[in-house]
């Protein structure tokens, strides 16, 4: 069987209340469309149509791709125009339809679908619903068997009462859509072309309907406000703890925990309340995550402890390291096994060596630091000139005292000392302390300053 996959994104979606087209709003740090586009390609397609109308350029230029074939559809004539704008590009025996604002399908429910389809039977996929308002309902004769969809604003009174709701997701046999299109009348209370007609054509055609349903109907909810939208986002977040947890994750709170990309997890990780976890996150065994920390495209390596508040991008933290609370490292940053950085610390392209240490309150920018070296307090690297950035190299061993400035490029040798205040902006070789302040002078006898009486 060979299939090909139609993603109908023509829609508006006024109800968003946007300028950004509704299939590019995201859920858990992806468009809409982008999560259908994710699924539909696990299903491994010979070609993925996206029909897009409203945003058209907007919704191409963020997700063009060479599996993918935007096919335009000018005015938004109905869900069986917008399948038919598709139909001239298709050559595959299977179509299966998807909606790129119902973002939440699993593969695995699309799996189950597309097993129905066969020359003779195509498959539809229903959902039993408690308030099917806004639905199309689901007809079916005395034996059960499918007969027809009636849209919510085409339907009698009975057909109302009916809960089985249309999800608008079928797979087909492609040599009956065609025709099927070309037979499509838009004589309907909302004068569109319906893709739901096509049950109708087909059941007459002696083809079978052969329904599916989702595990969980929030896999078929589509977002059409904000409100949706926040919905489908909370539900995607507490399957993708679920998922964590299972794979042996501790996690406070799994609903005060987000994940915007992709993970993968050790185990036995203890991740607090409030953590957001962005892009390509790798995290292994025994790492303990504190509250309110972002954490973006970083590897967290055996043991690491990240407390409260920290912010950390682009980084590696090797084995046993630490970083935290408030701390803010930012992408070049690699941490070799057990290094410390502490709080108010700011690294950026820096390499700290093995045990190395940054306390307190700290701008490590473009900075190699070597071993077991010890940053004091308060201490800078000035990397910048106003025009190009300088390279600092610390040693192993190094002590650089409180509050200095490291005015790169300058390079420290093993061993070598700075004395806490100074401003350094010559090389230090090993076993030398470098003084770079001015000397202490103390004034005998003085007298501090009066207030001024008001007249
Ligand atoms: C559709 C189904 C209904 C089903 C419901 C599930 C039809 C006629 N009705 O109704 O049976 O219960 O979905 O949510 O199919 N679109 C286009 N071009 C168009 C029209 C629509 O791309 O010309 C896209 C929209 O962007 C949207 C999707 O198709 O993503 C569904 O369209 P919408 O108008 O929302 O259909 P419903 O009236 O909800
Ligand atoms: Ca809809």
């Amino acid at each position: 069987m060979s299939l090909e996959i139609v993603i109908l994104a023509a829609g508006q979606g006024t109800r968003m209340r946007s300028a950004l087209p509704k299939v590019l709003h995201p859920i858990a740090g992806n468009s809409m469309l982008g999560h259908v586009i994710h699924s539909a390609r696990q299903l491994d397609p010979q070609r993925i149509h996206v029909v897009i109308g409203h945003g058209a350029e907007a919704v191409r230029e963020r997700l063009a791709a060479d599996d993918l074939n935007f096919v335009l559809q000018d005015q938004q004539l109905g869900t069986g125009h917008a399948v038919a704008q598709a139909v001239p590009f298709i050559k595959s025996d299977t179509v299966l339809i998807l909606y790129g604002d119902v973002p939440l399908i699993e593969v695995e429910t699309l799996q189950r679908l597309l097993t129905k389809v066969a020359p003779q039977q195509l498959g539809l996929l229903t959902v039993e619903l408690d308030d099917p308002t806004g639905y199309g309902r689901i007809v079916r004769d005395t034996a059960g068997k499918v007969t027809a969809i009636v849209e919510q604003k085409d339907a009698n009174e009975a057909e109302r009462a009916i809960t089985e709701g249309n999800t608008g997701i079928l797979a087909l046999p492609f040599a009956k859509l065609g025709e099927w299109m070309s037979r499509l009348s838009n004589n309907n209370a909302q004068g569109e072309y319906y893709l739901t007609d096509v049950i109708a054509m087909a059941v007459s055609d002696g083809l079978v309907v052969a329904t599916e349903q989702p595990h969980d109907a929030m896999e078929v909810q589509g977002a059409n406000d904000r409100k949706q939208l926040s919905e489908l986002e909370r539900h995607y977040q507490l399957r993708a703890g679920r998922r964590l947890m299972a794979q042996g994750v501790t996690l406070r709170d799994p609903a005060r925990f987000d994940v915007r990309g992709e993970v993968t997890v050790g185990r036995d990780v203890l991740i607090d309340i409030n953590v957001i976890l962005e892009g390509k996150v790798v995290i292994e065994d025994d790492v303990v995550i504190g509250p309110n920390c972002v954490i973006k495209d970083s590897t967290l390596r055996k043991g690491v402890v990240i407390k409260a508040n920290s912010h950390i991008e682009g980084a590696v933290l090797g084995e046993g390291s630490d970083a935290g609370p408030f701390a803010r490292i930012r992408p070049g940053t690699v941490l070799e096994a057990r290094a410390h950085v502490g709080n108010f610390v700011e690294l950026k392209n820096a390499h700290l060596g093995e045990g190395a240490k940054a306390g307190h309150l700290t701008y490590l920018g473009d900075a190699e630091v070597g071993a077991r070296t010890n940053i004091g307090a308060g201490t800078i690297t000035c990397n910048y000139d106003g025009a190009n950035k300088w390279k600092t190299v610390l040693g192993e061993d190094v002590f650089i005292g409180s509050n200095t400035s490291l005015v790169a490029p300058v390079d420290i040798s093993a061993g070598a000392t700075t004395a806490a205040g100074s401003t350094i902006t010559q090389d230090v070789d090993n076993a030398q302390l470098a003084v770079g302040r001015a000397r202490q002078k103390n004034i005998d006898g003085w007298k501090r300053p009066e207030k001024l009486k008001k007249s």
